[in-house]
């Protein structure tokens, strides 16, 4: 802290100490040698203020509407900290991009952005175009590692191979910038969709421990520590068909559910279900890149309920049923759903366990009409969280995860 002055200021001519609060010297000068001119100074001076100001605002300011939603809405564990905590985020939130590592090799450009890993690519390019992206780390309240998993599998790397880039990757950083070794990674992430970038992350021990793993799959069994790290959504992108939703007299289905089983509870809701009249189950591939794609989206127009039960590996179903308009039903023992500690699931969802398969079609036929025409409305109000866009949105998936990175973010700036 400077110490107080014990002496007050030199006096100054009053003309000048006036206007030394906004007029600079030349303009304060002429003012008093060349009173006519100096109008004309005054109004350039004013006329250029206004333009930079002008030009700053349209170029750093964010944007000053308030968020739209009601701070009542049942979606929200806490509308008023949300909205208040994002509209903070959108002003003072910075992310430090390391700009080491070859663009054309596994770093910064994410291998692309269709299909069912497009969240990693879209985070990439989000981050890039977004207001937080900072080149100067003192500034930084978090460190972006900018490796793509998606990009090293697509090149053919084996896991080991991986786990090996990574190491060798975030070793280059340790050695070379102070900012790794201050927390031992705690202030820094790492952002992968594809189910093996999880192991990628395995060959440094302080990446698992400490640092924030922006992940897609989000189960206890790949080590994820849901109060640091974050549940990436999963989104097959592009949507090929317009949000649905406000349309329940359209959902004649029950219950829809296709796939080729990979786990337990898949097996048995195969089994106990594929040949029920009201729950629409088929156990077979679904090839959304083919004409299977249309009807596998049509059912998802005309169900009520889509069952997003378990299985190994990431899934794009719950993304894909909340923008169809279909209520998830989401059956696993454990999976941190995105965004959990921020939306309320069970305003738009169904949570079961997965023994709960024995019992589906009651649970669900139980649901009341009232129920889920609730459901099917709030879903059409989630919606937005659950997109991605390029350039990002305010709300949409990519605010959303920059939204628990700052609820993450070090308390201590170093
Ligand atoms: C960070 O710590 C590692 C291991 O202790 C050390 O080898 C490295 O030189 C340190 N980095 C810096 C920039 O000091
Ligand atoms: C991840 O590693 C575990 C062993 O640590 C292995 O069983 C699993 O198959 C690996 N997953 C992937 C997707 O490679
Ligand atoms: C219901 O389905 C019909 C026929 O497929 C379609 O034309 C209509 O737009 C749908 N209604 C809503 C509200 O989506």
């Amino acid at each position: 802290m400077a110490p107080r002055r014990s002496h007050p200021l030199p006096r100054e001519n009053s003309l000048s100490q006036e206007n030394s609060l906004c007029l600079p010297n030349f303009v304060a000068k002429s003012l008093s040698f060349y009173p006519k001119l100096s109008i004309v100074a005054i109004a350039i001076f004013l006329f250029t203020l206004f333009l930079l100001a002008h030009n700053v605002h349209h170029l750093h300011a964010p944007p000053q509407e308030q968020l739209t939603f009601s701070p009542t809405s049942v979606l929200y564990h806490s509308p008023e900290t949300f909205r208040s905590e994002y509209e903070r985020m959108e002003k003072e939130l910075k992310v430090f991009v390391y700009p080491d590592g070859d663009p054309d090799t596994y770093f910064h450009t994410p291998r692309k952005l269709i299909g069912r890993y497009a969240s990693e690519g879209y985070f990439f390019k989000n981050l890039a175009e977004s207001r937080f992206f900072t080149r100067d780390p003192h500034r930084a309240h978090l460190f972006f590692i900018p490796i793509s998993c998606h990009k090293m599998r697509g090149k053919g790397l084996t896991y080991e191979q991986m786990a090996n880039k990574v190491q060798e990757y975030v070793e280059s950083l340790m050695f070379k910038y102070p900012y790794w070794n201050r927390t031992l990674g705690a202030d820094h992430f790492f952002v992968t969709c594809h189910d093996i970038g999880v192991n990628a992350t395995k060959g440094v021990p302080y990446l698992v421990k400490n640092s924030i793993r922006v992940v897609c799959s989000s189960y206890y069994d790949n080590e994820y520590i849901p109060h640091k790290d974050v549940a990436l959504p999963q989104v097959q992108m592009p949507f090929f068909h317009p949000a649905g939703g406000n349309d329940v007299k359209n959902r004649t289905t029950l219950a829809f559910w296709a796939g080729l089983s990979d786990s337990i509870v898949k097996d048995e809701l195969a089994a106990l279900w594929e040949n029920d009249a009201q729950l629409d189950i088929q156990n077979n591939r679904v090839d959304r890149r083919a004409t299977g794609h249309v009807g596998y989206m049509k059912k998802l127009y005309k169900s009520k309920f889509c069952l997003c039960p378990h299985g190994p590996v990431g899934s794009s179903r719950i993304a894909s049923s909340i923008h169809y308009g279909c209520v998830p039903v989401i059956m696993s023992n454990y999976y941190d759903l995105p965004f959990n500690d921020i939306l309320d699931w069970r305003t738009f969802s169904v949570i079961l366990k997965e023994t709960d398969v024995y019992q589906l079609k009651g649970i669900v036929g139980a649901i009341s009409e009232k129920h889920f025409m609730m459901l099917n409305q709030n879903l059409v109000k989630v919606q937005r969280h659950f997109v991605w866009n390029t350039p990002p949105v305010r709300l949409d998936a990519f605010h959303m995860v920059m939204y628990e990175l700052w609820l993450r973010r070090h308390a201590i700036r170093y």
